[in-house]
């Protein structure tokens, strides 16, 4: 049965309908420059043209074992993080998923409409399950259908992610497709929003992989409030093959990556920054990567230390943002229940 909270529905109802943004974080862990890039920065730039809601996602991150008062912690600390990082919860909904129940509901129904064999091709499970083989749970199987059902609930038509996401997305429009064959247009279709350069940053130390807050060393990542010290010295360290001109190619995945960092935080592009540092080493060159990142990465950090101080606040925001995302929710969750069949009363 529907019951909407006290929440403001008529100014809700009278946004122009822009084009909406769904998109999600895990709290397991510190968040990373490879976060900022690949995510976070894109979704600033989103809400002057979209209508966007930003979930810090802590159902998905108890598909992993966590220590209680940690994911407690990280959830307050990421939700003032994206403040921090630029999202204005006047322009955009943020929200923590568990306080919206309409996820775990409608992840439910969406997982009778999910094949077994498609879950299983998911790679990321498979890199879990292999990472994570003393705990293979169900619901790190069933992750890619709640990730669906964050998206579909909100009828999101836009999803900004990494790459690495990408296979879910298009799980999630195959469930959705599905079940609209069946029941009508229930669903709106998403597409993934993957930007061209910074769409995804690589380890510092094996710039093969993708840079991971869950990597154990810590030379690994940039942790966007991290010291300035650090983010200059492992930058630095970082890295590269044995050429030294500052040159894009193939295989060359260390310099590759510094800049995609480089240009993330200078607006350059590639054949730019190759005429910046003509006849300059890697030495000239990671400095000023590293000191550029340091720069970006300034505005943040000191915002996010006031914050982290303001637990009214972060709180309010947490709430005020349940209760958009609660009414959005209920609208797409009651028609759900309809079509399938549920008894209403
Ligand atoms: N699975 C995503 C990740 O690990 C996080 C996520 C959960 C998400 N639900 C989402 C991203 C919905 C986009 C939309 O990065």
């Amino acid at each position: 049965m529907d019951k909407i909270k006290n929440t403001n529905v008529d100014e809700i109802n009278s946004q122009p309908q822009r084009k909406r943004i769904f998109s999600g974080v895990q709290p397991s862990g510190i968040i990373t420059l490879g976060n900022y890039i690949g995510a976070i920065k894109n979704w600033v730039e989103l809400q002057k043209d979209y209508d966007c809601l930003y979930c810090v996602v802590d159902l998905h991150a108890i598909t992993v074992r966590q220590v209680p008062s940690e994911l407690r912690r990280r959830t307050f600390e990421a939700l003032a993080l994206y403040i921090a990082c630029g999202i204005d919860p006047e322009k955009s909904t943020v929200f923590v998923q568990s306080h919206v129940p309409a996820h775990a509901e409608l992840a439910w129904i969406l997982g009778c409409y999910t094949g077994f064999g498609e879950l299983s091709r998911m790679t990321q499970f498979k890199d879990k399950s292999r990472k994570h083989s003393d705990n293979i749970n169900s619901g790190l199987f069933t992750y890619p259908v709640l990730m669906a059902s964050d998206i579909l609930l909100y009828q999101a038509n836009l999803v900004p992610v990494g790459i690495d996401q990408k296979q879910h997305i298009e799980l999630t429009r195959d469930v959705a497709l599905r079940f609209n064959s069946v029941y009508g247009d229930v669903f709106t279709i998403p597409e993934p929003y993957i930007k061209e350069t910074g769409m995804k940053i690589n380890s510092l130390t094996d710039p093969t992989k993708k840079m991971s807050k869950s990597d154990p060393n810590p030379s690994s990542y940039i942790a966007i409030i991290e010291s300035r010290d650090d983010t200059v010295r492992k930058i630095k360290r970082a890295v590269t093959d044995s050429d030294s001109t500052v040159k894009y190619a193939p295989g060359k995945d260390g310099i590759n990556n510094l800049m995609s960092i480089y240009s993330c935080f200078t607006g350059k592009t590639f054949d730019e920054i190759e005429k910046e540092f003509d006849g300059k080493g890697y030495g000239d060159f990671k400095a000023a990567v590293g000191e550029t990142c340091a720069d970006g990465l300034d505005g943040i950090r000191n915002e996010y230390a006031r914050l982290i101080k303001d637990k009214a606040y972060i709180e309010s925001v947490m709430k005020s943002g349940a209760e958009k995302a609660y009414y959005l929710s209920r609208k797409t969750l009651s028609k759900v229940y309809r079509k399938v069949g549920f008894y209403n009363v």
